[in-house]
């Protein structure tokens, strides 16, 4: 008799058990590795597995054959509930079967695909949660013994060792699954929309120097989306599956954002009793953004430009210095040049920061992107399982008349309130009840010649019709035109 020797044994199932805990590897090369060490280490010829195809018919199909002849056995059709494995997957007990020849439930049909005759053969349910997802089966041993108490226990346990192995696939498809779901949310999230140019220069900008370790600063008025490009350069570097960490310089007092900043030791100060580890510390291998530098406190300035030379610092109340490998992204909405002139931020510090500056435009210097960014954030806001409302006429216009103050971030907020406002399937202008007088247009480079014409023709219209009190033929007095092509300017603008 042929015996397998226990070092092999030993072998295989180390390398089973490594294989296990290697997440990359795929379940059919783990089956493929249980199924040759359950062969070999029991002795038998061959070895294959057969899934359950339908629920209902328990109709199985070969997935995986090893061993002498097994070519053929991908194609074989099996009948559902036919052959001895056909009866294991019915009733979810295994059969052991040591002369096939005389066993009314035998399928003939494998050993014709097989070209040899078999004698003897075990065959074992793959169960997960009381349900039978497929069969293993076994056949014939190599020295022509049959199948014994011992083989049948070793393989009984190899079958269920297969069945844990699709089970922790099930579990690993669903996380996929899951994890893709999650991954389209924050793609979602951090969407940049915008095609005029001053918008394509930042988004280029950003995309070009993601890779490299040099600081950013980000500049812009408030809701430019200085955030959103943080998140963008840390999405597209290599870093970009290590920590993103952010902090707002202006929301702490200067003593709790150093703490937060550089973790502090236990009992570094009265209530700090653990040890506790910094922002620094947290985006070790990722990208820190301070948000609202121009708001750090002058001592905290000091202790920020002492980390970014040395790319190491202490903890609050340690003596260990601790290195960190930290890309640095800053926002502020201030002008920070001045804030230097001024004596309200350090130079040395301000030089640091600023090696890549990016620069966002207002929204009144790209009114070109209003319709994009408008189609957007309806679809953003509308509600689950609700039409998504529509622009309705002159929308585009009316919003594009507008100076936008509160830039990207003023104009999400208003589409969100007008759906939730807005009954009807479009969205007209009455539902952005700015008061466009109050908006003086800036006629910037960026816009086509149209909408800076539409624009300007907007306020300096509807500022008229407001003198003459609404009424539309004195307007058409002091602008010089017929009254009827006012009406036709007004339909055209959206004006009403
Ligand atoms: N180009 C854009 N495309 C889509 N959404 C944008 C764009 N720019 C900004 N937003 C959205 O506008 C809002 C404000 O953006 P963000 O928070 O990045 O602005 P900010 O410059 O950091 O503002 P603040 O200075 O007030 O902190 C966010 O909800 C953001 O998703
Ligand atoms: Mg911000």
């Amino acid at each position: 008799m042929k015996r397998i020797g226990k070092e092999t044994n030993i072998q295989a199932l180390r390398k089973i058990s490594n294989l296990f805990t290697t997440t990359s590897v795929e379940v059919d090369e783990l089956l493929a590795m249980v199924m040759d060490a359950a062969k070999d280490i029991v002795g038998v010829k061959n070895g294959s597995l057969l899934l359950v195809q339908d629920e209902k018919t328990l109709k199985l199909q070969f997935y995986q054959a090893s061993g002498e002849n097994t070519g053929q056995l991908k194609d074989i059709d099996l009948p559902p509930g036919v052959g001895i494995s056909g009866s294991v997957a019915k009733t979810g007990e295994a059969i052991i079967s040591n002369d096939v020849t005389t066993d009314p439930r035998w399928y003939q049909g494998v050993s014709e695909k097989m070209r040899t005759p078999v004698q003897s053969m075990a065959s074992f349910p793959l169960i997960i949660d009381n349900k039978v997802i497929g069969v293993v089966q076994f056949l014939d041993k190599v020295d022509g013994s049959t199948f014994d108490k011992t083989n049948t226990e070793v393989l009984e346990r190899f079958a269920s060792l297969m069945a844990k192995f699709f089970q922790v696939s099930q579990t690993r498809n669903l996380l996929g699954r899951e994890f893709g779901k999650l991954k389209e949310q924050y793609l979602q999230r951090y969407t940049i929309v915008g095609e005029s140019e001053p918008i394509k220069k930042c988004i280029m900008l950003a995309e070009k120097v993601a890779d490299s370790k040099a600081t950013v600063l980000l500049n812009g008025e408030s809701g430019t989306g200085k955030e959103l490009f943080a998140h963008l350069i840390h999405d597209r570097s290599q870093r970009q599956n290590n920590p993103f960490v952010s902090v707002s310089c202006g929301a702490l007092p200067a003593s709790i954002l150093e703490r937060e900043l550089f973790g502090h030791e236990k009992g570094a100060f009265t209530g700090a009793d653990t040890q506790k580890i910094g922002l620094f510390e947290a985006a070790h291998t990722g990208t820190l953004f301070l948000d609202e530098i121009g708001e750090l406190p002058m001592d905290m300035q000091v202790k920020l430009l002492r980390v970014i030379q040395e790319e190491a610092f202490m903890r609050l109340g340690g003596t260990e210095t601790i290195k960190v490998d930290v890309r640095l992204v800053t926002a502020t909405n201030r002008d920070l040049e001045k804030e230097v002139r001024e004596g309200n931020f350090r130079q040395d510090l301000y030089y640091r920061i600023n090696v890549i500056k990016i620069t966002l435009p207002p929204l009144r210097e790209k009114l070109g992107d209003i319709s994009d960014l408008l189609t957007y954030f309806l679809k953003k806001h509308s509600p689950e399982g609700q039409p998504v409302k529509k622009p309705g006429k002159g929308l585009v216009a009316h919003l594009r008349s507008y100076s936008w103050p509160g830039n990207i971030r003023e104009l999400e907020n208003s589409v969100e309130r007008a759906i939730v406002l807005t009954d009807e399937e479009e969205l007209t202008p009455e539902a952005f009840p700015f008061e466009i007088s109050q908006a003086p247009i800036e006629l910037n480079v960026g816009s086509t010649l149209k909408e800076a014409s539409d624009s300007f023709r907007t306020t300096f219209i509807s500022n008229t019709l407001k003198s003459t009190g609404g009424n539309r033929t004195k307007a058409a007095q002091v602008l010089g035109v017929q009254r009827s092509y006012l009406s036709r300017l007004l339909k055209e603008l959206g004006i009403n």
